[in-house]
């Protein structure tokens, strides 16, 4: 008698799928769950086309299996993936990604196709989806639909929708199955001339949602419009035979996306829509599963091997339904203290690698921006180069631009910055009160105050500059305070500043760990 033990992970995707009958394989790299969430629509949706659909996490599996995947009839590999950072792959994804690139594997007769995720203001736009949709292809695998592209600074849902409306029916197409469901067969209509209708009766509106015309629900998009009234057509041009003209919409009342502007949980909207009583295991079923949270490292490993420390902010703000939201995991470590009735008390972490680190030459001057909790992996960079001057080596200059509210209040870590400027650590600690006096002061003033040393240490002494903190505004003005410096101390027109600033970035001397 054999019996396999329980720790034992299955890493054999193609065994899994021969077992349990499935066919297509829907691999994500996702870093905050959504490109999971849409892996795991996709292979429900397997089903209503008489197919078997599995999600999968490439870490979790041997994915040198992959050519092994002409042996299950009718499969197909679907990749969701996300792009992080700067054109990165997730975490997830990594060992795959590398993989890919390193290997030579021979793909054919493997059938795919790759929807991307990613954000379209960003440089290295769905780098990882393009990626492994070409190089699955060099590698012999059969693409059997286009590349989706997802962008979330548009509307990722309808991208990620519109998408898989046209992949199924072509999947169906190719292995010459019809769909099982209502929306079974691909010819929907049938050409019929109607000469004597009444045109009242004809509907006009979005076939997405029949109703929506009389009954206007947002969010409103492009499938579900919003029914804003004219208030002003008039005729632009005086003279000739075009007609110019300028219209005014009135918008008002279609502003409410009701979950996202009020902030709304799960839990809230089954408050608010009484009406909404999903069975509890369904619900479950449905909720996406809690994801890691990552705060940015405030210790050095070269002084503090064995800890690791973080600063956060505890997240708690009021919606506008006048409820009070809690962040889940800064509200949970606010309550873990060193011990809990003798007990040691834990937190489950692990070290995610990052791009943000001090240069490779410690001679090399850093100028660092972060006001707020925007301090902590500072804390990090200027106990390393205190270390590294200990050990004696020689150490460039060492700037700080951080920023608090009041200098009574929240000036964190106050005494060890000003030990760190007292013993030379730090060259200089500059400080930005916002609100301690009436107008107010922010990093990037205290930037453009100090002007000619900081263009000196950018322009001459080739300083790495660092920013952490919030992406939505401070990031922004301080990068808009650098193009600034650059055009009145270097002579730049604003392009040639853009384009200077945006150089550094791709020298890795000016980089950005941010968050909203
Ligand atoms: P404020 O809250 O008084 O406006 C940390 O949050 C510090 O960053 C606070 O002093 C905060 O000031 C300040 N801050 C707010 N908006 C900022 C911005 N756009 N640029 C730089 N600092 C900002």
């Amino acid at each position: 008698l054999e019996s396999t033990p329980q720790t034992t992970r299955e890493t054999s995707f193609i065994g899994k799928m021969k077992k349990t009958g499935k066919n297509i394989v829907v691999f994500y790299g996702s870093q905050t769950g959504t490109g999971e969430e849409f892996a795991n629509r996709l292979a429900k949706d397997a089903h209503r086309y008489g197919m078997k659909g599995m999600a999968a996490d490439p870490e979790e599996y041997d994915m040198s299996e992959l050519s092994r995947l002409t042996e299950i009839e009718n499969s197909i590999a679907i990749f969701c993936l996300a792009t992080y950072g700067e054109g990165d792959p997730t975490d997830n994804a990594q060992d795959f990604y590398d993989w890919l690139q390193e290997g030579d594997a021979d793909f054919s007769g493997v059938k795919y196709t790759v929807f991307a995720l990613g954000n379209k203001t960003y440089e290295h736009y769905n780098a990882m989806g393009k990626y492994v949709d070409k190089r699955l292809a060099e590698l012999g695998a059969q693409r059997i639909f286009d590349l989706g592209m997802g962008d979330d600074d548009g509307n990722l849902e309808e991208d990620f929708v519109s998408w898989r409306e046209q992949f199924w029916p072509a999947v169906c197409e190719h292995f010459g199955v019809e769909a099982t469901g209502e929306e079974s067969s691909i010819r929907q209509y049938e050409l019929k001339v109607h000469s004597d209708l009444n045109m009242n009766k004809v509907y006009t509106g979005e076939l997405g949602r029949l109703m929506s015309f009389e009954n206007q629900k947002p969010p409103f998009d492009s499938k579900n419009p919003f029914l804003a009234a004219v208030t002003v057509n008039r005729k632009l041009n005086k003279a000739g035979d075009r007609h110019l003209m300028h219209l005014e919409l009135d918008i008002t009342g279609s502003k409410i996306s009701w979950v996202l502007d009020s902030c709304r949980n799960i839990l809230a909207i089954l408050e608010d829509l009484p009406s909404l009583r999903p069975p509890i295991d369904h619900l479950c079923e449905l909720l996406p599963r809690l994801q890691a949270r990552y705060y940015s490292i405030a210790s050095s490993s070269k002084v503090h091997p064995n800890s690791i420390h973080i600063c956060a902010v505890v997240v708690e703000y009021e919606t506008k339904t006048g409820r009070v939201n809690k962040g889940v995991a800064t509200n949970w470590l606010k309550s873990k203290m060193p011990t809990d009735n003798g007990h040691k008390t834990t937190v489950p972490m692990y070290i995610r690698k990052s791009q943000f680190r001090l240069p490779f030459k410690s001679t090399n001057p850093v100028i660092m921006v972060g006001p707020g909790t925007g301090i902590a992996p500072f804390m990090g960079f200027v106990q390393e180069r205190g270390w590294l001057k200990e050990q004696g080596k020689d150490i460039g200059e060492t700037v700080l631009y951080y920023g608090c509210r009041y200098k009574n209040e929240d000036f964190l870590y106050q005494e060890e910055l000003e030990e760190f400027e007292k013993t030379g650590v730090l060259t200089a600690l500059n400080v930005a009160f916002s609100r301690d006096q009436a107008e107010k002061v922010y990093v990037q003033h205290l930037l453009k105050k100090n002007k000619e040393a900081v263009w000196r240490l950018v322009h001459s002494d080739n300083a790495h500059i660092y920013i952490c903190g919030d992406a939505r505004n401070m990031a922004r003005d301080v990068q808009n305070a650098f193009y600034e410096i650059a055009e009145e101390l270097g002579g730049l027109s604003r392009a040639q500043a853009v384009d200077y600033v945006k150089k550094l970035m791709t020298k890795g001397r000016y980089s950005q760990d941010v968050w909203s």
